[in-house]
């Protein structure tokens, strides 16, 4: 039997069991904001500090949450497929370090909120540590008195795209987990591979923009729904369970 290729992207969704707010709440508002503010070259340009403190804020707060099941079954899964000589590749849309944490190997396509970078000479640190929302960080490299959050913002091209176009390509099975589909080009990436041949599974609260009816849809909490997803999944490809 050929060996099966897994491509798992995930969004807020999956962090949001672990307390980690989504981005598109209600009043289309990021924790009080509006995104053209925080999450925009321009907003950076415009209002450095109030970017600053956002990110500073996000930042301090990983400190605060812990991966949950659907984290722990993505990991465990990834473990038991590869043992069976099968690919799996997870590519993330979330800046949070909770799969990280999980023991997941993960392309971070949006960026990192552990990682900062000097917008002079580019220059990118690990920085678990700085978390003054009043204080900007100095580039060690350059001396540049400011260095940036680490991540993608609205206008700039998204992380590891050739890599992840790739997996895309291979992939036999693809899984969304907790994204609206909203944001491209990770949006387009369910329909790209349902379009190649690929058999799709979809997990979220509501049913997002991009569903399919030839899609495997699992409505509910990722924390509930992920860990039986990737049990049936596993048993579709003919994976051991332990
Ligand atoms: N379990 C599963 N899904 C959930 C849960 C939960 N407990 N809570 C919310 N969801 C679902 C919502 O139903 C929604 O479909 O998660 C999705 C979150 O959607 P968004 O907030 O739009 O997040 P995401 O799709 O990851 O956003 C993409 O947009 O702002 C940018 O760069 C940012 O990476 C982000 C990108």
């Amino acid at each position: 039997m050929p060996p099966h290729h897994v491509l798992v992207l995930t969004g807020a969704g999956i962090s949001a069991d672990s307390g980690v707010r989504t981005f598109r709440d209600a009043g289309g508002l990021w924790e009080g904001h509006r995104v053209e503010d925080v999450a925009t070259p321009d907003g950076w340009e415009r209002d450095p500090r109030l970017v600053w403190r956002f990110y500073q804020e996000r930042r301090a707060q990983l400190r605060t949450v812990q991966p949950n099941a659907a984290h722990h079954a993505l990991a465990a899964f990834a473990r038991r497929l590869e043992a069976a000589g099968h690919e799996f590749v997870l590519v993330t849309q979330n800046v949070d370090d909770l799969h990280d944490r999980a023991g997941s190997d993960v392309l971070h396509m949006h960026g990192e909120l552990v990682k900062l970078r000097c917008e002079r000479c580019e220059t990118v640190v690990e920085d678990r540590v700085h978390v003054d929302p009043g204080r900007f960080v100095p580039c060690a490299a350059c001396e540049h008195p400011r260095l940036r959050p680490h991540i993608v913002w609205f206008h700039e091209m998204p992380f590891h795209m050739a890599e992840i176009e790739r997996a895309l390509r291979r992939c036999t099975h693809f899984v969304a987990i907790g994204t609206s589909g909203k944001v491209w080009p990770a949006a387009g990436m369910l329909a790209t591979a349902r379009a190649n041949g690929a058999t799709t599974w979809v997990q979220s609260l509501d049913e997002p923009d991009n569903l399919d009816g030839r899609d495997h849809w699992h409505p509910g909490r990722a924390m509930d729904c992920v860990p039986t997803m990737l049990a049936a999944l596993a048993r579709s490809i003919g994976v051991p369970q332990q």
